[in-house]
């Protein structure tokens, strides 16, 4: 079971190619880091892996087959600006639940209070957003997790909470994880592989 790029080239305009004919390949078994200096195609690549932006060229294959366009997409991507991706007019219930239903012993597992359900997003602190977008991305078919920096903008005690969420609910459900991050000291604790950007497209 993997993920996989294959040769794929992307640019946001036709002049500039952020991506250039790199190709990926991440065992669904493993726990592997994605590094690299910021603004240089890190969160492109993740949102191509989730199939959210379609490559110029070349393929994401999942366990050998493109992902699907319009059932549920096994790999869920988890944002670097959660507040970006979600409706700012719809309270944290109706978000949660258009991607699944949880029950309430999940939701209390993720370490969301019941009350936070009835807020709006503006409402939220980072932390308990970035625990709504989890829940969000762990639907019961999801089996591949892409993490874009999602602790980045949090304090040290709340990234760590964040992470042993995120690992024991890996680990629990054998999911794949790809950790997008600036971070080699955070790569080395969560993950058993770490990837260099610049090392894909050679
Ligand atoms: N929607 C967009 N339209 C045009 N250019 C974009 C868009 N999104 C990103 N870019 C550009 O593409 C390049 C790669 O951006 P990307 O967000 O993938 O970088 P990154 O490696 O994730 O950076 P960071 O570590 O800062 O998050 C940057 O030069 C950025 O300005
Ligand atoms: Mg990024």
């Amino acid at each position: 079971m993997q993920l996989e790029a294959k040769n794929i080239s992307f640019g946001y305009s036709k002049s500039k190619k952020i991506i250039d004919n790199l190709s990926i390949r991440i065992p669904s078994g493993e726990r592997t880091a994605l590094i690299g200096p910021s603004g240089c195609g890190k969160s492109t690549l993740a949102k191509i892996l989730a199939g959210y932006i379609k490559p110029d060229r070349g393929e994401v294959l999942f366990e050998g087959k493109p992902l699907p366009a319009k059932t549920y997409c096994p790999v869920q991507l988890i944002y670097q600006h959660p507040e970006k991706s979600i409706n700012p007019r719809w309270k944290m219930r109706r978000t949660l639940n258009e991607a699944w239903k949880p029950e309430e012993g999940f939701i209390k597992k993720i370490g969301i209070e019941p009350e936070w359900m009835n807020r709006y997003p503006a409402e939220l602190s980072g932390g308990e957003m970035q625990r709504f977008s989890i829940a969000r991305a762990l639907g019961p078919e999801t089996r591949f997790i892409l993490a874009d920096e999602i602790t980045t903008m949090l304090d040290v005690i709340t990234q760590a909470q964040i992470w042993d969420l995120m690992l024991s609910v890996v680990r629990e459900r054998n999911l794949g994880l790809f950790v997008v991050t600036h971070s080699e000291e955070l790569a080395k604790q969560i993950c058993n592989n770490i990837v260099y950007f610049e090392d894909l497209m050679k």
